[in-house]
């Protein structure tokens, strides 16, 4: 071994005590005849002092710039008294340096690292392994790497079986598109890489595994956002025999074990919301419970008003009226009101209504809003009554399809949560439970809202009948307004599967050319089971901070699904693709 210590371990009492130290220069000083190097490595860093007295170590040292590969023996001792450094693990010491070995130069970095400097993330992923050595970039690697031996330890102790899926499969799926690789020994076929492992560690259930567990990476093609890459790792999770509240029990403890462990955090117990709730509260199905702002529904004060933007959505049964009060906001600019009408029209809000509340005492004089004129001052009495205007207050109002308006007024929610620093908490979890088992496209089609192997609530003969409101015995866990993880009993009988591919319009010959495998496994003794997954980078994102989940991944992929380190997806010579029986079409061609 070379070294003898990490550099931020050294403390006083090594004092006196001579060590070897190897790691990169990450910052050099001359003071007055003596020099000072900081060493990093990735436990921190050590400050080394060489004075002239050694004069070949000196003059080593005096040559070493930046990023620098070395190796320094010394001795440690205490600093001054007025020349400590609290910012520093090892601040209360130094090492005066006797041996100095230069094992690599190295190039001026492409950004410096011993100071704060705003780079691009272009340049940061370019340069992913200078990156990396950024001591806040390594604290998240390696708080990553605590979470995960947490949960496993957590899992080995409850008896669940690591088990690994095959990573070349068939479509499954999660509703996202595929990733394919195509088949070089059957021509014209195609792998898809898995969206998640979910039929394997089924089939583990049927083979009686009874508790499996995997960190599987899962592969989507899908819009990429802060909280998504086409290549991430689930806490894979799957049970025989247990129903949902033991699912939900034993990997509630699992996080809550996690943020005792890694943050010292008490996330007490979690608290049950149905999908119902959360959608009429909060206008999402995955609440951030840390903003106390609300959404009221008031269709039924406005169906006979003669604003048509307001009566037709509150007599439409597909559509919604509600209003969302913000505390002290009636001091709001014209201005900000117009940026908040812009963004809701991302969510595609045709307009943003606003009362404001001057002096409720005065009646409508008191009010200030384009729309009161529209409503009788009876209904808006009620109205200010049901959401607790009191004298200061703004109130919006969105006015449209259901769904626009909860995805409209839910995210205005989030984003006036943090404008106005409106948060009350600092860790608010929860589950989020009896979600509908489908939900309806635009041509009146259904899909699977969690994907189609959860049981719904009911028999298969309730669940043809009434597809629509059927509820399903899926629950997710939300923490922060992040959905961590989501899961559900599945179907473990073959006459239900079937009805829910029927529903879904997959037809006979498709079920059993895509799903034959399952239906058989079906046939044959599968037992009750369910299980969940969690995203372990958002898991991650969400213990250390950090604003995207590209900052917890070591090589992350950009917005557009590229890596511009390795420069992949690359060009493939057509030797490779005759092999794969591919040709590509003129207009793909590069070059
Ligand atoms: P689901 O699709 O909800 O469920 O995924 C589970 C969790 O994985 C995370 N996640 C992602 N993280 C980063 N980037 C992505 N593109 C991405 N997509 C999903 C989320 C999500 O909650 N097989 C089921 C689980 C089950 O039923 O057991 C599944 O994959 O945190
Ligand atoms: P208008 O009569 O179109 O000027 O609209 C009057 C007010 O209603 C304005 O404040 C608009 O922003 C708002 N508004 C228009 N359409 C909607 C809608 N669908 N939901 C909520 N408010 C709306």
């Amino acid at each position: 071994m070379m070294r003898s210590h990490y550099c931020g371990q050294l403390n006083q009492s090594l004092a006196d005590q001579e060590i070897t130290l190897c790691g990169w220069v990450h910052r050099r000083r001359d003071h007055g005849g003596v020099i000072f190097l900081d060493i990093r490595d990735r436990e921190g860093l050590a400050q080394v002092v060489f004075d002239p007295d050694r004069a070949e170590t000196f003059a080593k040292a005096d040559r070493v710039r930046s990023e620098y590969v070395v190796k320094v023996t010394g001795k440690v001792r205490l600093r001054p008294e007025g020349a400590r450094n609290a910012n520093m693990a090892s601040g209360d010491i130094e090492v005066l340096g006797y041996e100095l070995e230069v094992l690599n130069e190295a190039d001026t970095p492409p950004f410096p690292l011993n100071e704060y400097s705003d780079v691009g993330e272009e340049t940061r992923l370019r340069y992913r392994f200078i990156d990396l050595r950024r001591p806040e970039m390594a604290e998240k690697l390696k708080l990553r790497s605590q979470i995960t031996s947490s949960i496993r330890r957590y899992l080995d102790e409850n008896g669940f079986l690591d088990v690994e899926t095959p990573i070349l499969t068939r479509a499954t799926p999660e509703g996202a598109r595929d990733y394919l690789v195509p088949s070089r020994t059957h021509p014209g076929h195609f792998f898809a890489l898995p969206q998640s492992p979910q039929l394997f560690k089924q089939l583990l259930m049927v083979s009686g595994f009874d508790r499996y567990y995997q960190i599987a990476k899962c592969f989507r093609d899908e819009d990429l956002r802060a909280d998504r890459q086409p290549e991430f790792t689930q806490i894979d999770i799957e049970t025989s025999f247990l129903d949902e509240s033991d699912i939900m029990g034993l990997t509630e403890g699992m996080i809550r074990q996690l943020f005792k462990q890694v943050l010292d955090v008490d996330l007490g117990e979690f608290p049950h919301m149905t999908f119902e709730e959360a959608m009429r509260r909060y206008g999402s199905d995955k609440p951030d419970l840390r903003n106390p702002l609300e959404l009221v529904d008031v269709a039924d004060q406005l169906t006979e008003v003669e604003f048509k933007v307001f009566s037709g959505p509150a007599t439409d049964p597909k559509g919604r009226v509600a209003a969302l009060r913000v505390p002290g906001g009636a001091s709001m600019p014209r201005k900000q009101i117009d940026d908040y009408t812009k963004f809701v029209g991302i969510y595609g809000a045709k307009g943003l209504a606003y009362i404001k509340v001057n002096e409720r005492a005065k009646g409508v004089e008191g009010l200030q809003s384009p729309i009161v004129k529209f409503i009788p001052e009876a209904n808006l009495e009620e109205i200010l009554n049901r959401v607790g205007a009191v004298d200061g207050d703004i109130v919006f109002f969105g006015a449209d399809k259901a769904k626009i308006v909860s995805e409209a007024l839910g995210a205005l929610r989030i984003k006036l949560g943090h404008d106005l620093d409106l948060l009350t908490s600092e860790w608010a979890p929860l589950w989020v439970v009896d979600f509908p088992m489908f939900e309806e496209n635009d041509d009146g089609s259904l899909s699977a809202l969690h994907h189609p192997f959860t049981a719904p609530k009911c028999s298969p003969q309730e669940l043809q009948a009434n597809p629509s409101t059927a509820l399903s015995r899926a629950y997710d866990m939300v923490l922060n307004g992040t959905e961590l993880g989501g899961g559900s009993i599945r179907i473990h009988r073959k006459e239900m599967q079937q009805a829910v591919f029927n529903i879904l319009g997959i037809s006979a010959d498709e079920q059993q050319e895509k799903f034959g495998f399952l239906l058989d496994a079906l046939k044959f003794g599968a037992p009750p089971h369910g299980g969940l997954a969690f995203g372990l980078d958002r898991l991650v994102m969400l213990v250390t901070g950090a604003q995207s989940i590209r900052e917890v991944i070591a090589f992350p992929k950009t917005q557009s699904a590229a890596c511009v380190m390795t420069q992949a997806p690359g060009l493939v010579d057509n030797k490779a693709l005759r092999e794969l029986s591919i040709r590509l079409r003129e207009q793909t061609k590069v070059e």
